[in-house]
C-alpha cells in the first residue's frame, strides 16, 4: 500500500541530469542512427558496464556515451523516454538538468541540444501534463571562464526561456563553490535561479559555502552536510532544501548499502530533503523507486511520503500557478 502511494503521489523531481536518462537500448538505437561505433555488442554488455568504484569511474562512462547524442531528435527523445517513465512514477513537475559543455566541447551545436531538449519537455507536456524546465549545469573542472561563456551563449538561444536556473556538477573535489561565484553573479543578471551539486563527493562545509558565498536556493545531494555543523546552521536557518539521491550515491559507492545511507537521519533532523533519482538509466530506479527503496529501509509512513510530495512541489521553480495546481 505504501509503495503504491509512493508511485501514485503527484510530486516534483528536482534532480535528474537529462544525459543520464539514456537507458541502454536508447544508447544502442541512437548509436546505430547515428554511425556511432560502440563497443558493445549486445544490451547486456551495455548494462554489464554500469558498473563503477567511485564517481570518477561513473563519469567517466556517462561523457563516453554522451558522446552518441548528436541531433535534435536524439535530445527530444532523450527526454521523451524519461517522460514516459516519470508519468508512471507520479512526477507531475521535473526541473531537467543538463550539460551544455559536454556537447559544445564536442562540436554540437548548443541550439540543437537547448531545441531537442525543448522540445521533448513538450511532449512531455502534452502527452503526460507534465511541466517542466532546464537547468544548465556546468562541468566544474572546466572552470568559471568556459561556463561563463557556455552561459553567455545560452543566453542568445530562443529557447533560453526554458532555462531556469544554473547547477554545478561533475568533479567536486578540488573545486570549491567560491570559485564560482562570477558564474552565479551572471546567472541573476540573466533573471536566473542557482543550484548546486555540493556535499556529495566533497567535504560537507561545500553545502554552507554554496549558501553563503553563492547564495543559491537549492542544494544538490549535500549529503555531507552532517559533517560540518555550519552548513547544518545554514540549511536550516535559509530552510534549504537538499535534492538527494539514494540510490545513485550507493551505486557510485559513497554508502556500502542504502543502510549507511544518511537520508533518514537528515528527515528526522528536519531538514528539507526531497528524494530523487539523479540518473535513472544509470543508478538502478527513477524517482519513486527511490522512494520505495528508502522507505522500505527506513520504513517511512504515510504522513512522510506525503510531506515528500508535497514538498517536492513546494520547492521547486514551477510558477505559483502550476504549485497551486498540483499542491
Ligand atoms: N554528480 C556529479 N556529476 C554528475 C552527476 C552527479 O550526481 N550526475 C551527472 N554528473
Ligand atoms: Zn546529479
Amino acid at each position: 500500500m505504501r509503495d503504491e502511494l509512493a508511485y501514485r503521489l503527484p510530486k516534483a523531481e528536482l534532480h535528474v541530469h537529462a544525459e543520464a536518462c539514456l537507458e541502454p537500448e536508447l544508447l544502442l538505437q541512437i548509436a546505430e542512427r547515428n554511425g556511432h561505433d560502440l563497443p558493445y555488442a549486445s544490451i547486456d554488455e551495455v548494462r554489464r558496464a554500469y558498473e563503477w568504484s567511485d564517481l570518477g569511474a561513473f563519469l567517466d562512462l556517462y561523457y563516453r556515451h554522451i558522446e552518441v547524442l548528436r541531433t535534435e531528435t536524439d535530445f527530444r527523445q532523450l527526454v521523451e523516454s524519461y517522460m514516459s517513465h516519470a508519468a508512471e512514477q507520479g512526477v507531475r513537475h521535473v526541473e531537467m538538468f543538463f550539460d551544455p559543455q559536454a556537447h559544445t566541447r564536442r562540436g554540437v551545436p548548443l541550439a540543437t541540444v537547448v531545441d531537442g531538449l525543448a522540445a521533448g519537455l513538450d511532449s512531455g507536456a502534452r502527452e503526460h501534463g507534465i511541466s517542466g524546465a532546464l537547468i544548465a549545469c556546468f562541468i566544474r573542472e572546466l572552470g568559471v571562464e568556459s561556463a561563463q561563456e557556455t552561459l553567455a551563449e545560452l543566453a542568445e538561444l530562443p529557447a533560453f526561456e526554458r532555462i531556469v536556473g544554473i547547477g554545478l556538477d561533475s568533479i567536486e573535489e578540488g573545486f570549491p563553490p567560491p570559485l564560482f561565484a562570477p558564474l552565479y553573479a551572471q546567472a541573476r543578471a540573466l533573471g536566473l535561479l542557482g543550484v548546486i551539486h555540493a556535499g556529495e563527493a566533497g567535504p560537507g562545509e561545500n553545502v554552507g559555502l554554496a549558501l553563503s558565498v553563492l547564495g543559491v536556493e537549492r542544494i544538490d545531494h549535500g549529503v555531507r552536510c552532517g559533517d560540518d555543523a555550519a552548513s547544518i546552521a545554514a540549511l536550516r536557518e535559509r530552510g534549504t532544501a537538499l535534492t538527494v539521491c539514494p540510490l545513485s550515491n550507493v551505486r557510485i559507492g559513497m554508502y556500502e548499502t542504502l543502510a549507511d545511507h544518511p537520508v533518514a537521519q537528515l528527515l528526522r533532523d528536519g531538514l528539507e530533503v526531497t528524494i530523487n533519482s539523479d540518473g535513472p538509466a544509470y543508478f538502478g530506479g527513477y524517482i519513486a523507486d527511490n522512494w520505495v527503496a528508502v522507505q522500505r529501509q527506513f520504513d517511512l509512513d504515510v504522513d512522510d511520503l506525503v510531506t515528500l510530495a508535497r514538498r517536492s512541489i513546494a520547492v521547486s521553480f514551477a510558477t505559483a500557478e502550476r504549485k497551486a495546481q498540483l499542491l
